[in-house]
């Protein structure tokens, strides 16, 4: 199996991502669990490769030119709400891990991602805290050691998940429980449905979800606030672009996950 070189251009840079995640999935044995082998497809394209280009092609260009929702307002939404006790889930490159400022200098940092290159690489990104990492599924995982933490953030995760937001929320119902009791869950996800796409958000939309690298065809906004008031006293979803920003506190659900 070889995988694509990535072109020089942007748009060759995200049909390069999709190839090389195919040669990814290929290499994975999920015959262990074959439950998550949907997850899996969308969790193996994050090699090193795609993992060096990432901050470019999606924080430096993708959001502005396709979501239309710029960095700085995902970046603002982090800063805001990231605490010294913080679990980060869908780590990708480690990029907002690596940009925020922590409210202390020695936070206690935990990441959780179903794909161990994705972990590996931010984990080392981010060294200077000395993460604890853990492999796992934002749908499955069981509760961390570390639990509770003050904050957790799910950036540009929901959106790769298989399913539609009826099912994605067994991540809030798995997360929620391992907040503190003043914690928040906070983070973004791209909307398929019910929101204005630009042409090339149109584009990659179709591209990715062919590609099983999202899986958001069905995402509207209206399913997301059902799946947090299913789990949260209190939420907010605003909607920036292609993109929904989404706060969570107050976890309403059963404590003994
Ligand atoms: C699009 S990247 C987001 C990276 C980062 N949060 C950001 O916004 O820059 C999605 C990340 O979610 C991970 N992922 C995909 N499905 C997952 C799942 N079911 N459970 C946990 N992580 C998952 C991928 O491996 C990847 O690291």
């Amino acid at each position: 199996m070889t995988e694509a070189e990535p072109a020089a251009t942007a748009s060759g840079l995200i049909l390069g991502f999709a190839d090389s995640a195919r040669g990814c999935i290929v290499a994975w044995d999920m015959s262990a669990n074959p439950d998550l082998d949907a997850a899996y497809q969308g969790a193996a394209l994050y090699d090193g490769r795609t993992l060096r280009a990432y901050d470019l092609v999606v924080h430096g260009l993708s959001n502005h030119l396709a979501w239309r929702c710029p960095t700085r307002t995902l970046r603002a939404l982090y800063a805001e709400h990231v605490s010294s006790r913080h679990l980060d889930v869908g780590v990708g490159s480690g990029y907002f891990l690596d940009r925020c400022r922590f409210p202390v200098a020695e936070p206690r940092l935990s990441l959780l991602d179903l794909n161990a290159q994705a972990l590996s690489y931010a984990a080392r990104r981010v060294q200077r805290y000395r993460p604890l990492t853990h492999v796992g599924s934002v749908l499955t995982a069981g509760r961390l050691t570390e639990a509770p933490f003050d904050s957790i953030a799910l950036m540009y995760l929901l959106h790769c998940v298989p399913g539609n937001l009826t099912t994605k929320a067994a991540a809030f119902a798995n997360l929620g429980p391992q907040l503190s009791d003043s914690g928040v869950l906070f983070g973004a996800t791209i909307l398929g449905s019910g929101v204005e796409h630009s042409l090339p958000a149109r584009a990659l939309m179709k591209l990715y979800n062919a590609r099983q690298i999202f899986c958001n065809a069905e995402d509207r906004k209206a399913d997301l606030e059902q799946a947090l008031a299913q789990n949260f006293r209190d939420f907010s979803v605003s909607v920036r672009g292609s993109v929904a920003l989404f706060v969570a506190r107050g976890y309403s659900g059963r404590r003994d996950a």
